[in-house]
Formats: structure tokens, sequence, C-alpha cells
């Protein structure tokens, strides 16, 4: 083995959850369940009262992270898919019309497949280029009477391609079409400015780049919009009624709230202002363009999505070695190397018929975190290397 190549785990998997989390993570959850009695919105007394207090400003914390005015709007969810779900189970109806890309989460996929199986809802690709990157501008080309909603993943969880998010919403506010953003491989990497840029719903996990636990997750319903909630049930408001509370954010928040991880995301997000996002994103994205320049001079690697990094990137990489099954490369490169990858499809089957990936098993996937150093790089350049030339 080359000299670049030791035992330690380099982990290389963080758009699938995010790893290690930064040290205040792990002692705020250990505090918080150690030392904080009681149930957020329901009981008396110190617990409780404490627990409300982190439950709120979290809450508004988040919110500003994140570009909201109103704190209220933004619901604590259990996953990205959690949030997706509410919005388009609760938003679409009957012969509804959808515009997606071809980069979509099988959690915006799925849900849009269901529904146009149920209710005649329909949906169409945007026009793109070959990293899967729409055109803004042809939106108006497709907007139908009955279109609905515009969803977009933000960054692409297999090639880690950047939509144009900003002038997507833009051209939706102009046209009245609410847009639905995707931020589950952007939030915690890149700046988010929901108010500012329109947007009208957004999802996101905690467990990846807002490095929280996982069983956490952010949905934001602008105040333009209501959709029908995907749960309703205790609140701890208004429990003398039967009838489901109407305010916010409870209208959304049935059942008790993940605390723990509240309490996790509070802490992930310390650190992160105190790294400094647009250090964080500089970070990723060097990292990312050196993992694919380094990919590049391999013999025989295929790497998919975009090699320019000039204006940034999602710091998810896949690519493939020669005719070899992605699978056995995966398999070498976390047993033989220590490498933590993915390998397959990534819950993006649209994104592999995009790239031609769907009838060879899809991709190995690397994917950067804060946490990365450029030696995890080089090691992991230094594992495909070999892989290679001896597979
Ligand atoms: C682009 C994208 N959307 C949605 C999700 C779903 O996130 P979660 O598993 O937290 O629901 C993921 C997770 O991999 C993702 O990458």
């Amino acid at each position: 083995m080359s000299e670049h190549l030791s035992s330690e785990l380099v982990y290389l998997d963080n758009a699938a959850t995010s790893f290690p989390k930064p040290e205040g993570v792990y002692d705020a959850v250990n505090r918080f369940i150690r030392e904080n009695a009681g149930s957020p919105t329901r009981g008396i007394g110190e617990g409780s009262d404490e627990t409300n207090r982190l439950l709120d400003l979290t809450r508004r914390r988040l919110a500003s992270f994140l570009g909201i005015r109103k704190a209220e709007r933004l619901i604590f969810t259990y996953s990205a898919t959690d949030g997706l779900s509410t919005v388009l189970f609760g938003l679409l109806d009957e012969g509804d019309h959808v515009l997606i890309t071809p980069l979509e989460h099988n959690s915006v996929l799925r849900p849009l497949d269901m529904l146009a199986s149920e209710k005649g809802v329909m949906f169409n690709i945007l026009p793109h280029d070959y990293t899967g990157r729409v055109y803004a501008d042809s939106i108006r080309d497709l907007v139908r009477p009955n279109t609905r909603l515009i969803a977009i993943s933000m960054v692409s969880n297999v090639l880690g391609t950047i939509q144009p998010y900003k002038e997507i919403c833009e051209v939706g506010r102009k046209l009245g079409i609410p847009v639905l953003l995707d931020g589950a491989q952007a939030a915690g990497h890149i700046p988010i400015e929901l108010d500012k840029w329109g947007a009208a719903f957004f999802a996101c996990p905690g467990h990846k780049a807002m490095l929280g636990l996982q069983g956490t997750g952010i949905l934001y319903v602008n105040e333009d919009y209501t959709v029908r909630p995907l749960r309703v049930g205790g609140t701890g408001y208004l429990s003398e009624s039967m009838k489901h509370p109407t305010a916010m954010p409870q209208y959304y928040e049935s059942g008790t709230i993940n605390m723990p991880g509240v309490a996790s995301l509070s802490a992930g997000l310390d650190f992160i202002e105190s790294f400094g996002l647009e250090k964080i994103d500089l970070h990723v994205t060097a990292l990312a363009a050196r993992l694919i320049s380094g990919l590049m001079e391999i013999p025989g690697v295929v790497i998919y999505g975009p090699k320019d990094t000039k204006d940034g990137h999602g710091g998810v990489v896949s690519f493939n070695i020669g005719e070899h099954n992605c699978t056995t490369v995966g398999e070498i490169l976390a047993g033989k190397y220590r490498i933590a990858n993915r390998v397959g499809f990534h819950c993006a089957p649209l994104t592999h018929r995009l790239v031609g990936t769907l009838d060879r098993g899809g991709t190995v996937r690397l994917s950067i975190g804060v946490f990365n150093a450029a030696e995890h790089i080089e090691k992991a350049l230094a594992a495909v290397q070999e892989i290679a030339t001896t597979l």
C-alpha cells in the first residue's frame, strides 16, 4: 500500500449523514438528557421551563440563520423527508402540475409518483445541462395554468451540482408559483436567505451539514401559504379542545418534539457560527476541487457532474472505474482502505438516468464535510489509484 494509506477511518459519506459531530453536540445531548426532566410545551416547573426556553431560542436562532423573519413559521420535523412530504401531500390536489429538476431525491419523487397515481398530479422536468443544472428562464415556457409548485433540490446529492435557486425563486415569485427548496445538501454548507429570495417552502434534515442528530429536520412554510399538516394531535396547547390548533408552529408540530435533537441542532449551530459558514463553504469546495482534479488524473476513472468548482460545489462527487461494478469498488474502499463511502443510486433515479448510470448499478460517491482535511482526500485518491491499477 502507498504511504498515504493508513488504517484510520476516513469518513467521506457526509451526504448521507455527517460524522463526526462537533464535541459541543455530544456534550449538549448528554447534558440535555441527563438534566432536563420536562417535556416541551407540556409540563410545569423547572425542567419544562428550561426545555421551553431551549426550544424557543433554537427556533429563533435557526430562523435567523436561514433568513426567516417569522420564527414561528420554522417547524421542527423528523427529517427532510417529513418536511417535503408535508408540503407535497398537504398542497397538491387533483390535476395539479409541478415543475422539478432531474436531480430530485426520492423524498420528492416518490410523493409525486404517489400523487400522480392517486390524484392525477402531473410533473415535468425543467430543461437542463449535462450536470442537471436547470435553466431558470425555461420555467416560463413550461408553466401551465394548473402549475401549483416548483420543487428544486438546491444541491444534488449525487453530483454536487448547485441549482440556480435564487433565480428560480425570483421567476417563481414573478409568476406567482410557490417554490419548494430541498435544502438537504445545502443547509449548513452554503448561505441561505429564504425571505430575501422569496422561497415559499424549505425543508432540510438536521443530521447532515447542520451537524445535529438523526431524527431531526426543519421545515419552513412562508406566511403566505398554509398546507394541510401530515399529522394532527397533541400539541400541549388548547388541550381542552378536540379541534387541532391553527396557531403556528403548533399547527405542524403534533407529538412530543425530539428535544435531544433540538439541543443537538443548537450546539451544531454554535459550531457553524464560530467556524463561519463562508469558511465551511470555501473549505468544502476546495476539497471537492482537489478530489475532482485528482480523480481526473487516474486512468479509467469517469467522474459524473460538474468538474468546474469556481462558482462553488456541493462537496459530493460520484465516479466509476472503467466497467467495474461500483459496489465492488466501494467495498474495497471501505474494507481495505477504511474509506467510508456510498455506492448505488443514492435515492435519485432520475440523476442516474441523466448521467447514464442507471443500467450499471449507479456510482461510487464520496461526500465531504467540515471535518475532512486535505489528507483525507489524498488518502482517497491514493486508494482509488491503487484500485484502478490492480482491479
Ligand atoms: C437531496 C436530498 N433530499 C432529501 C433527503 C432526505 O433526507 P432525510 O433522510 O433526512 O429525510 C436527502 C438525504 O439524503 C437528500 O440528499
